[in-house]
């Protein structure tokens, strides 16, 4: 399969990219830059340089595709996001989707893989299992996406290309998030959860996310959406406490909403608090995915040992 992906060069892109490579398939990737394409060269794949802006920079590479995926975003994660973020990266990833969308008018139709996020399904505070067959309630970070996600319906409904949305729970592994917010302050025992942390969180290893959209680029399912998460969600306390056992440090402290939104924005600390027991059910029946880290147990371990603070077996 020839795949072309945006976004290659990104945190999960990047597993995406290696997951595509290492299934024998051919990717190539937008890159903005030479370090950009050097990077994608290591991890495999061909680069093309240009701008998810400027769609005929990639035009050629996507005549020559059989499948596209695409991650590209603007960066937020690791930065305050205020209602004006949430607007503009909003309407930034519906330009980029447009233009996609423009570009496989001209070279003709064929399977677009792309991303949203659990954060699209609402807050579920009951604690009920929820699947992809939930109602839009875009809150925290899935605000960022409501104009792209619907535009993809839109495409999709309008039978203008077959369009399968990849809604990738909380995403940790050595990188963005985690490595950046996260592990530094678990480390030193200052990281604390959120109103004592009760929420349900469905977490997922990076590498299991890229095995989904892996095996969705190939399968190419007759679905609008697939849920990428692992078995079993659990409350944010369990997760962070478990992480700062393990780097031998105590149980995390709790902080007040009122408290944290000193430092950080109404719209993250509503990702914070938000309970979503998502279910894997559809990933596992449609695309036969076996998730590497079938919980966090398993997988925040494989993270520390990645970025050099595992324990020795
Ligand atoms: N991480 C999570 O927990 C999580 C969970 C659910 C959903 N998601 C969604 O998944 C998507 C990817 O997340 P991520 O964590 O992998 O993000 P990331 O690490 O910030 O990667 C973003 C990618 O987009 C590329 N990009 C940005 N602007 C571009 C442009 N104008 N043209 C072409 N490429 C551009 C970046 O390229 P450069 O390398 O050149 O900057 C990078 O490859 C986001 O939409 C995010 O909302 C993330």
């Amino acid at each position: 399969m020839r795949a072309f992906i945006l976004g290659g060069t990104g945190f999960m892109g990047q597993r995406v990219v290696r997951a595509l490579v290492g299934a024998g398939h051919s990717v190539t990737g937008l890159a903005r830059g030479s370090e950009k394409a050097a990077r994608l060269r290591e991890l495999g794949a061909e680069p093309v340089i240009g701008d998810a802006e400027t769609p005929a920079s990639y035009a050629d590479a996507l005549r020559a595709s059989e499948v596209v995926i695409n991650l590209a975003s603007p960066p937020f994660i690791t930065q305050r996001v205020d209602e004006e973020m949430v607007a503009s990266i909003g309407a930034r990833l519906v330009q980029h989707a447009r233009n996609l969308v423009n570009v496989l008018d001209e070279v003709g139709p064929r399977p677009v893989v792309v991303t949203g996020g659990t954060s699209i399904y609402g807050d579920h505070p009951g604690g009920e299992w929820i699947d992809e067959t939930a109602s839009y309630d875009f809150r925290g970070y899935g605000r960022l996406g409501e104009q792209v996600v619907r535009y993809w319906d839109e495409v999709r409904a309008a039978g203008r290309l077959p369009v399968i949305m990849i809604q990738p729970g909380t995403v940790y592994g050595a990188g963005s998030w985690f490595l950046e917010r996260v592990l530094p302050l678990l480390r030193d025992g200052r990281y604390t959860v959120v109103d004592g942390g009760d929420n349900i969180v469905p977490y997922v290893h990076v590498d299991d996310v890229a095995e989904v959209f892996r095996l969705a680029a190939e399968r190419a399912p007759g679905v609008a959406a697939i849920a990428a998460v692992d078995d079993e969600p659990v409350t944010a306390r369990a997760f962070a406490d478990y992480a700062s056992a393990l780097l031998g440090q105590p149980p995390v402290g709790s902080v007040a909403q009122a408290d944290a939104l000193r430092w950080t924005s109404p719209v993250q600390m509503e990702s914070r608090v938000l309970n979503c027991r998502m279910s894997n059910a559809r990933a596992r029946q449609l695309l036969d995915w076996q998730p590497r880290y079938r919980t966090y147990r398993e997988g925040l371990p494989a993270v520390l040992e990645e970025v050099g603070l595992g324990q020795p077996a």
